[in-house]
């Protein structure tokens, strides 16, 4: 039987933004273009990914990672077993109890691959939408990419960490997993 509260088990992992606040609304500049300044396509991190397809501006709010708003309970419910490698779509937001599902009612963002020196941030606004920002100016056909931070409450090894939640950023500095540093 679930538990009315909306907990999180131990094992949950969870993607957070960066950055949680009311700053992120006021300082993003609104791209100016028209036409998308990206596409999603097959990426050498992982999978698919989004890419640029034409010069991107620091500052630029680029999307928004949308995904229907569930609870971690429902999350678990979901996705009840957490694959090795990891793989989620889930993306927590506010006080930690709730976050959104990419599966559903997802945006491009979802296919946004994690990095350890990314290009793009994830911030949430006040009103808990998440927002990819670019956090220095980026090149076309660059792969877009944001710090997942993933958290995880129990205790593992290094060894362990890198492989149930590995990264292929290839970046010199690579922690070689997507787990972030503790706060
Ligand atoms: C939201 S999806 C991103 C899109 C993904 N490339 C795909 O095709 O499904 C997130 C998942 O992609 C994979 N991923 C993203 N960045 C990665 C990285 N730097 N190294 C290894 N796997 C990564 C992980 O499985 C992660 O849970
Ligand atoms: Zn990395």
């Amino acid at each position: 039987m679930p538990n009315k509260k909306s907990t999180t088990k131990k094992s949950t992992v969870k993607k957070r933004a960066a950055e949680k606040s009311v700053a992120a609304k006021r300082t993003a500049k609104k791209s100016a273009a028209t036409s998308p300044a990206f596409r999603v396509r097959q990426s050498g991190i992982h999978g698919r990914g989004v890419f640029a397809v034409k010069k991107i501006r620091k500052g630029a709010r680029l999307m928004e990672y949308k995904g229907e708003r569930i609870t971690w309970e429902e999350a678990e419910r979901r996705y009840p077993k957490d694959p090795v490698p990891y793989h989620t779509f889930l993306f927590e937001v506010g006080d930690g109890a709730y976050c959104l599902d990419g599966v559903r009612r997802g945006s491009p963002a979802k296919w946004i691959n994690h990095a350890c020196k990314p290009n793009c941030e994830a911030e949430e606004d006040e009103d808990e939408r998440v927002f990819i920002v670019a956090r220095r100016d980026i090149a076309k056909d660059e792969e877009l990419t944001y710090d997942y931070n993933l958290t995880f409450e129990e205790r593992i090894s290094k060894a362990e960490q890198k492989r149930r939640y590995p990264c292929w950023c290839g970046a010199k500095k690579c922690r070689g997993t997507m787990l972030g540093l503790k706060k």
